[in-house]
């Protein structure tokens, strides 16, 4: 049977992509998770035993990478990587586990499929190519220069770099591809949607950094599934893909949508304290994942996925609820 190592399969997309290749293809997975706060193992809950196994672990731990990618040895087998710090406010608050995790986890793992000549597709983000003017006609490319703003984008623009060099210099068999933003089930509450949701769902105040002009390109996180999965399958060993669904929004348009849908006056919000070196618009152009590989996205429409999700959190007051008032505190410790 074909098997795959997921690292950070325990994270909200990774998670989604374990659900994706089970129920889609006849793969084995095994995850490697260290189950950071971040983790939700209970997204992982009655999957088929005799397919499926979770290892806690860290992916900087180079001797249980080692040993659990040295078992990938059939021509089909390949470690995606989603395991990283992924929330940029923690990253302006302290740096150093993404630094740790995002950089040196990275290394650690591309020298174990380096070792013992695995396939590797890394998972990364758009925000390497930092940020656009509201106006540029200009979206993201493979060829966009990287210009990473926070401790987050900056130590992915990094775990990037030794990805293509370990590709040039040691012929790592590695694809890379650079996501916008996800939505969907089972983000965690610190992010922006997740947030505002169980905001309104517990009775408080939706919360927009600064004037909300600020651009983000949604995508469900089902489609970067499928993406991640299409490029693993057909993507040229050393290329980097784009994946993005056209989904540009303002975050104050978002702010407005989510109160819209939850029966809540549209203007019923609060503009905080912004972001220290807020990124002011991403806009991923998905041509060559789309005319090269020829995947497409099959969420249409963000209203109806963003209606899905709030029936998710809706559903599933038990698994946020005891994650919500810790997040609070510390982002009203920030006057967020
Ligand atoms: P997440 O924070 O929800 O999950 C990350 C997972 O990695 C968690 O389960 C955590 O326990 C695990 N992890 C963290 N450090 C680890 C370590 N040292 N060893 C093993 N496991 C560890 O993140 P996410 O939003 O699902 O993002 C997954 C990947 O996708 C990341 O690489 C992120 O940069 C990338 N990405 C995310 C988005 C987005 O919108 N969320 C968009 C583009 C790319
Ligand atoms: O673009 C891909 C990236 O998207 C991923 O690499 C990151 O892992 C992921 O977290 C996400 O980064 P953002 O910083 O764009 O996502 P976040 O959900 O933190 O914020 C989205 C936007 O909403 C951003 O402009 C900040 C704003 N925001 C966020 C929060 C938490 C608010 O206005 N209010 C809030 O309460």
């Amino acid at each position: 049977m074909r098997r795959l190592l997921v690292t950070g399969g325990a994270g909200f997309i990774g998670s989604n992509f374990v659900h994706h290749a089970l129920e889609h293809t006849d793969v084995h997975v095994t995850v490697l998770d260290r189950l950071t706060y971040a983790a939700s193992p209970e997204a992982l809950h009655a999957l088929p035993g005799d397919r499926f196994d979770l290892v806690v672990g860290d992916i900087a731990d180079e001797q249980l990478v080692g040993d659990l990618v040295g078992r990938l040895i059939g021509p089909g087998d390949a470690v995606v990587h989603f395991a990283a710090e992924s929330h940029n406010d923690n990253s302006l608050h302290d740096p150093s586990p993404f630094i740790q995790t995002n950089i040196v986890g990275t290394f650690a793992l591309l020298e174990a499929v380096r070792r013992h000549d695995v396939r590797l597709h890394h998972v990364s983000t758009d925000e390497v190519y930092g940020d656009l003017e509201l106006d540029d006609p200009q979206r993201f490319t493979e060829h966009t220069p990287y210009r990473p703003s926070s401790p987050y984008s900056a130590s992915k623009a990094a775990a990037d770099h030794l990805v293509r060099a370990w590709v040039r210099s040691f012929g790592v068999r590695a694809t890379l591809s650079n996501c916008s933003n996800n939505y969907g089930p089972w983000q965690h509450v610190e992010k922006f949607i997740p947030r505002q949701i169980t905001n309104v769902l517990a009775g408080g105040r939706v919360k927009l950094y600064g004037s909300g002009e600020n651009v983000r390109d949604w995508i469900h996180a089902e489609d970067h599934s499928s993406a991640v999965w299409t490029i693993l399958e057909k993507g040229q060993v050393g290329a980097t893909y784009l994946i993005g669904a056209d989904g540009e929004r303002s975050n104050l348009d978002v702010v407005r949508l989510i109160l819209e849908l939850m029966g809540h006056d549209p203007g019923d919000f609060d503009h905080v304290v912004d972001r220290a070196g807020h990124d002011l618009r991403y806009a991923i152009d998905p041509t060559r994942l789309r005319t090269e590989l020829g995947w497409t996205p099959s969420h249409g429409s963000f209203e109806e996925g963003l209606a899905r999700t709030i029936q998710w959190y809706a559903a599933h007051r038990d698994w946020w609820e005891p994650k919500k008032a810790g997040t609070e505190a510390a982002y009203a410790a920030k006057g967020q």
